[in-house]
């Protein structure tokens, strides 16, 4: 933990591993993850081993910090507004993903509405029955989809890097699963037939999710490969 309290900015509450922005750190540089989900913040960190580097979220260092309106046209857009906003506030390198659903038939859709499909605070047992209802007449060799996720990083010196990641699949005609989130209970990944992703263990989506594929991607550009 720094010696120096003046370094903390106001509203920032001290994290368990406890970093102040702009300060030097030695056990190496601290990168900013837009986002207070502890899942996504383990599935990052396991999937970007750089010795140098550590992960805080941004709820760690100031449980007030209000994250940004996701108003963006596209999964990037919004990946950007997040990673942006993290970086003006905390003055370090940020890490920001978004991610969502899209349905061939449905033109995209719900696409970066993905988590207000069913309306402005819907749960994920609304957004699926809403899209249920929406494929009711599609018949199953038209009921292809994809997830889709966009990482924006955004290093110390402001050099910014994108990766995407995708995971095709189907949706199915009613939930199956009790893992995951979202529609997970719906989508039928090509690469695990005969299972929903909620169906799979953690680590069995972590290998074939979209945002278990744009970390890879993200690795093979930060590493040069
Ligand atoms: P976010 O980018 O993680 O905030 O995801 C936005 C919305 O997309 C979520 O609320 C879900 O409805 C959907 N979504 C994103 N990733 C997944 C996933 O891995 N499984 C199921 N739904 C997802």
């Amino acid at each position: 933990m720094s010696s120096n309290p003046d370094a903390t900015p106001a509203g920032a509450t001290p994290a368990e591993e406890s970093v102040h922005p702009g300060s030097t750190d030695p056990r190496g540089e601290v990168v900013i993850v837009a986002s207070s989900n502890h899942g996504k913040l383990a599935e990052i960190r396991s999937a970007l081993p750089f010795a140098h580097w550590r992960f805080s979220a941004a709820s760690e260092l100031d449980a007030e910090w209000p994250s940004p309106d996701e108003t963006g046209e596209t999964f990037e857009d919004n990946a950007r507004i997040k990673a942006v906003a993290c970086r003006e506030r905390f003055g370090m390198a940020a890490l920001a993903d978004d991610s969502g659903l899209e349905v061939d038939a449905l033109d995209g859709a719900p696409g970066v509405y993905s988590a207000r499909f069913a309306g402005p605070c819907a749960t994920d047992a609304e957004n699926n029955a809403r899209l249920l209802l929406a494929l009711a007449d599609v018949p199953d060799a038209e009921r292809t989809a994809r997830f889709r996720c966009s990482i924006v990083f955004i290093a110390a010196d402001g050099t910014e890097t994108v990766a995407t990641g995708t995971c095709e699949g189907r949706i199915g005609h009613e939930p199956r699963g009790e893992h995951g989130f979202g529609y997970d209970p719906l989508f039928l990944p090509d690469a695990t037939p005969g299972r929903s992703m909620a169906e799979l263990t953690l680590a069995e989506k972590n290998e074939i999710s979209h945002r278990g594929d744009a970390l890879r991607n993200l690795r093979s550009e930060l590493a040069g490969e």
